[in-house]
């Protein structure tokens, strides 16, 4: 197994799960206060190509804006409020880019999960930009210690080639949410060094068969602290949970 792995095992979902609005920096500065050290956010590409923050394809459900956000430029997508959806407290909270998240967690000494989320059609394109902003902000980084590298994932084992294509030396992980025959040899294919499966999915045989290959075992979304115990219980190695004021690092 690699020796290289600097991850803390308890990992913030999109921030600070549902206590603020999902993948804005609010979300981080709570997720923070809350212990947190690592947290995961959802990638995507803005029209003229810049990596941002956002779950959905759409911009309907966490912004005051409608329809594809992949259709907009950073400039437009920038000015919209994705704060209010979630409550009034946070209204005027903006939509969160790569970059800002990047210094962010550079800053305060925090890991941080990419996961990249691609617009669908744009796969490739997104691994790339995603990695190449990437490798450009750690390295940049003014931190003064040897920050805590990215750690890139994605369901979409396309993204994951191109992310390698671009950055060979970033960390990958192959995001599963049922695990179908050939997943580990696609992981590994891809030169990941973890697996991050739905929780559920998770038994000791599979366990065995991702640590016995090398792969780290990372879960997500776990907000049950039965759900934590069975998958500590398993020897995994980290957890993604939506519950940052139930579990404490
Ligand atoms: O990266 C783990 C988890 O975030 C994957 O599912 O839909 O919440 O992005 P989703
Ligand atoms: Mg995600």
């Amino acid at each position: 197994m690699s020796e290289s792995w600097l991850f803390p095992r308890w990992i913030a979902h999109r921030g600070a799960g549902k206590l603020a609005p999902e993948n804005t920096l609010a979300a981080f500065r709570l997720g923070a206060a809350h212990g947190y050290r690592m947290f995961e956010c959802d990638v995507k590409l803005s029209a003229d190509g810049v990596p941002f923050l956002l779950h959905d394809a759409t911009l309907d459900r966490t912004t005051n804006g409608h329809g594809l956000a992949a259709e907009l430029s950073w400039d437009e997508l920038s000015r919209l409020d994705a704060g209010r959806w979630h409550s009034p407290a946070y209204a005027g909270e903006p939509l969160a880019s790569l970059e800002s998240v990047a210094h962010f967690c550079l800053d305060n000494a925090l890991a941080l999960n990419i996961e990249i989320k691609p617009t669908p059609g744009s796969e490739s394109l997104t691994g790339t930009v995603v990695a190449n902003a990437a490798a450009r902000l750690w390295a940049d980084a003014q931190t003064g210690a040897i920050p805590i590298p990215p750690l890139l994932s994605s369901f979409q084992p396309e993204a994951l080639e191109a992310a390698r294509a671009a950055q060979a030396h970033l960390l990958r992980a192959l995001l599963l949410d049922n695990f179908q025959i050939g997943w580990l040899e696609t992981a590994l294919r891809l030169g990941c060094v973890a697996v991050v499966g739905k929780h559920t999915q998770w038994e000791a045989v599979s366990v065995q068969q991702a640590q016995s290959a090398g792969l780290r075992v990372l879960s997500y979304t776990v907000i049950e602290a039965l759900d934590a115990d069975r998958l500590w219980a398993l020897g995994t190695d980290g957890i993604i949970t939506d519950r940052v004021d139930l579990f404490f690092p």
